[in-house]
């Protein structure tokens, strides 16, 4: 009798049958939030979590490339790994994310780590599955750093908590700021839709879900893609959220301040779910570096919406980003930065060292600073932050505060960890487990970094 050939389609629940994966996780939140994806796709293919690298048959590496240190941790990460494919020639590695996208790196970890068995680029992430599936067939390594982009509509997503969620509303970014890699390998500004974004914050808050962060490279840019009339900006979209939809804690990350409106302004100080605590990368306190960044905004015009923010939002807490040794800084653009600290009082500052990137403006403009200029300014800049830290933190004391348990403190299994509204750690003795649930506590000592408390 004559056999029938018949095409099987994809059999995604066949591929992990059996099988453990592990997925690790460097950069942003970006980063970790498309991890549960790639961890979504894999459960939904049968693959289950292995507890560390010796269990797994499949170890992904999703990747940064914002400077050059999380790239080096990749390689060095990779040599590690190399013994263990030698070991175990099932064992099948894939990397990545931003470092895969970007095209010389790519390359240069297909030559240095040969054992390799897929390089996935951003834009491949709704590929992953196929990709893997051929991975294991073709010839090493198998690499798809094409920027066409798949939508990421209906991709399973295996989130690491059960309460507090990202949830992403635009991707890539259209700002090149002449520092950053961001733009080059993550594509250009895509919203989700208005729908799709309220659906979920509503299924999320169904789950139980508490928090949720909204996520994209510059959210003020949200919707500028979309037709009109698809359901308005980002400040729609917040004060949306806030009336209709979502857990009981609303967060975002990240707002640029050249997009910053007095509309958005107005929804955070309206929002009853909206979280006290804007983070809002300043990079800088000179006019003339800001210009060289390409970032659009003056000093000036960054503090007064500092200064708006304060006074429209009550208890507010800031957080910022700033480099030193950008290409050109003199002392004095410096001293324009540190200044600006004491100006703006932020409650945190995220703070980097410049780090050329291939293929940016600024990696290509001369008088580039010397590493020990660089390393002597940030900690310069870390000191001056901390002693505002600590001053802010000191002003808490006494008060009482909502936080959402997050779990054990790292440093001391006695005591649970959780963040007020204002995104503030707070470390506080506890009989029971109280992870993933609102508790009110009263501020009893300050710290650079964090806060403790007593349990009301
Ligand atoms: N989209 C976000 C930030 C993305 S990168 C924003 O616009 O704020 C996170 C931070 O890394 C940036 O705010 C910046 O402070 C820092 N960063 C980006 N490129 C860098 C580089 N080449 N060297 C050092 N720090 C960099
Ligand atoms: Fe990079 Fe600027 Fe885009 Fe942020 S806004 S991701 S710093 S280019
Ligand atoms: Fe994020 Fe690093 Fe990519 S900061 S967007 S993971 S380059």
């Amino acid at each position: 009798m004559e056999q029938a050939v018949v095409e099987l389609p994809f059999r995604a629940d066949l591929l992990g049958e059996g099988k453990r994966y592990l997925i690790i996780t460097f950069g942003c939140q970006a980063n970790e939030c498309d991890s549960e994806v790639l961890a979504g796709m894999l459960e939904s293919a049968g693959y289950r979590p292995a507890a560390g690298p010796e269990e797994a048959d499949l170890i992904v590496i999703n990747t940064c490339s914002v400077r050059r240190k999380p790239e080096e941790k990749v390689a060095g990460l990779l040599g590690r790994l190399r013994k263990l494919k030698e070991n175990n020639r099932a064992l099948l590695i894939a990397v990545g994310g931003c470092m895969a996208q970007r095209p010389e790196a790519a390359a240069d970890l297909a030559r240095r780590f040969p054992f390799l068995d897929l390089i996935f680029g951003t834009h491949a992430l709704p590929r992953f599955p196929q990709l893997l599936e051929q991975a294991g067939q073709s010839r090493r390594p198998l690499i798809d750093i094409a920027e066409a982009t798949a939508g990421r509509k209906g991709l399973p997503v295996r989130r690491s908590s059960s309460f507090k969620a990202w949830l992403p509303v635009i991707y890539g970014c259209n700002n090149f700021c002449s520092y950053c890699i961001v733009p080059h390998v993550r594509g250009r500004e895509c919203s989700r839709s208005f729908a799709e974004i309220i659906a979920e914050a509503r299924s999320l808050e169904e789950a139980g879900y508490l928090e949720i962060t909204l996520l994209g490279q510059n959210v003020n840019s949200y919707g500028n893609d979309l037709a009109a009339g698809a359901g308005g900006d980002f400040a729609a979209l917040l004060a949306e959220l806030d009336r209709s939809a979502g857990p009981a804690r609303i967060r975002f990350l990240t707002s640029h301040p050249k997009d910053l409106s007095p509309r958005l302004i107005e929804v955070i100080a309206r929002g009853k779910k909206i979280c006290e605590h804007l983070h809002l990368p300043a990079q800088a306190g000179s006019n003339r570096i800001l210009e060289r960044m390409n970032r659009r905004y003056t000093r000036e015009r960054y503090l007064e919406l500092v200064a708006a923010l304060k006074k429209e939002v009550p208890g507010i807490a800031l957080t910022t980003d700033l480099m030193v040794g950008f290409p050109g800084e003199t002392e004095a653009d410096f001293r324009e930065t540190l200044a600006l600290l004491d100006e703006a009082e932020f409650d945190q500052a995220y703070t980097f060292i410049y780090s050329p990137r291939p293929g940016t403006r600024a990696a290509a403009m001369k008088e580039q600073l010397d590493a020990a200029e660089k390393n002597e300014r940030l900690q310069r800049l870390t000191r001056r932050q901390n002693e505002i830290s600590l001053r802010l933190n000191r002003a808490q004391l006494g008060r009482t505060v909502e936080l959402l348990v997050e779990g054990r403190s790292k440093n001391n299994p006695e005591m649970l960890s959780g963040r007020t509204r204002t995104n503030k750690l707070v470390h506080f003795a506890a009989a029971e487990d109280l992870s993933g649930r609102l508790v009110t506590v009263e501020i009893t000592g300050a710290y650079t970094w964090y806060l403790t408390g007593e349990l009301v």
